[in-house]
Parts: C-alpha cells; structure tokens; sequence
C-alpha cells in the first residue's frame, strides 16, 4: 500500500467532501495519510480526523508563514498536544523566503525553537524550506537536528544539500513536482538519494502531480509520484511502493 507522507486535510478546499475522499483511501491502495500541521488553531481539527480514520496520523506545528503571532506559550500548547499518541512528529516548521509573510529574523527564532521542541519530544521534524537552504541548513546544523531526524518535505535542494540531509539520518520526500516536466533538478536528486531514505506525498491540495496538475489534489494521486519515482529509479513500482511504505513508518515510528 501507499503512504501519503504529507497532506492537509483540513485545507478549507476538503471541507465539503473531507469524510467521502478519505473513506475511500483504503480501497485505493493509500493506508497511511500523514497529516501535516500549518498552525496551531487546526489541531483539533487534525485530532478529530486521526480519531475518526485510524489510518490517519498528525504532525503538529506552527508554519513560518504564521511564525510571526508565535509566542513561548505556543510551545506550551504544543508539548501539550504531542501528548496524544497519535501526533508523531513536530511540522511543518521552517523557513519560507519566497512569501516573506512573517520577518525572516523571527521565522528563523521560532523554526530554530520548534527543532528544540521536536529534541526534547524525541519526535522526528518535517521542513518546509522554501527559497531559504542556506538559512535553513545552518539552523538544523546548529541545532544538530540529527538528534531527532525527520524529512524534508517537497524537496527543492541540490544534490550536495541532500549529502548532508542524508548524514544527518533524514528522509527525503518528493511530490507532485517531481512528475512536472520542467523539473530537473528534483529528477537529479531522486536518482542520487538512495531508496531506503525517500518517502513520497502529495501536499494536498497542492501540487498536484500530472496529469492532474491544476485540479485539487488528493492523497488518491499518491501513486503518480510513486511511479515518475520508479521510471527515474529504473525500478518495478511495487519496490518503490514496498521501500516508502517502511520508510514512512520508520520515519514517523509507526
Ligand atoms: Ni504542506
């Protein structure tokens, strides 16, 4: 089966079909759904579906793009609700330099806090890093991130940065851009990083994998990725689907 390693399904564009797409997920060969977390007042939302569906799992975390209204007491609400066993991991957190929506300064204080929080936890980190690698790798560096490991959402990096991504015990995760044909470099690095150490997603409703590119996605279009992935690796799609299916559960320790 296949593991949809990050998706957003209380995104305003689910809320009036949310409970008919994910009850068909398990006769579609999708069994696990990583629910991806954008602020804090979503959580509950994201609780209530991991209670409805048990093949739904919860990342919570606060965006950079919201990093701005962030104060100490949010790390409090968020040790709080990491204690809810199916939260598994701290995300999406990190730097976002393409949108700019909160100071750069104050994004990086409030992503560099959150890896602590992920340490202290002992819950795997998932990165959005969005035009801000440099930025982004010195925190995890200097906040030796590989003390909980965890995945680089939509990958956008080189193959250099995946070096050391990878040195540091993280996972790799590609989407829907990888099947777009202008993306190159996502191409390059899929055929770089070794299988034991890529997960896939969708990001729904974003990035939407071809041939669907422009509609809503959903973790239904999970196997689009899976199979560009297979025909980049030179591999039978049922060994990527077998290797990402254990990955993601390695990662997330299910
Ligand atoms: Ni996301």
């Amino acid at each position: 089966m296949l593991f949809d390693t990050h998706a957003h399904y209380t995104d305003e564009r689910f809320s009036d079909d949310v409970d008919e797409i994910l009850s068909s997920m398990p006769a579609n060969n999708v069994g696990l759904i990583m629910n991806s977390c954008s602020d804090i007042p979503e959580i509950d939302g994201i609780l209530a579906l991991c209670e409805e569906y048990p093949f739904i799992y919860a990342s919570i975390g606060v965006h950079p793009h919201e990093a701005e209204h962030m104060t100490e007491k949010d790390i409090d609400i968020l040790r709080e609700y990491a204690k809810n066993p199916k939260v598994k991991a701290i995300g999406e957190i990190g730097l976002d330099y393409y949108y700019d929506f909160s100071p750069r300064d104050i994004q990086k204080q409030w992503f560099a806090r959150q890896v602590e929080l992920a340490k202290e936890l002992k819950l795997p980190v998932i990165i959005h890093d969005r035009d801000a690698h440099k930025d982004c790798m010195d925190i995890l560096r200097e906040h030796s991130v590989k003390e909980c490991g965890g995945v680089f959402h939509c990958y956008a990096g080189s193959v250099e940065m995946a070096r050391e991504i990878l040195d540091w015990g993280m996972y790799i995760a590609f989407g829907g851009s990888l099947t777009f044909k202008k993306s190159v470099k996502p191409k390059e690095v899929a055929k770089y990083v070794p299988l034991d150490r890529i997960v896939i997603e969708t990001d729904s409703p974003y990035l939407t994998p071809e041939p669907h590119r422009g509609k809503r996605n959903s973790s239904l279009y999970v196997h689009y990725v899976a199979e560009k992935l297979a025909e980049i690796k030179g591999l039978p799609v049922e060994e990527i689907e077998n290797a990402t299916w254990e990955n993601g559960k390695r990662l997330f320790g299910i």
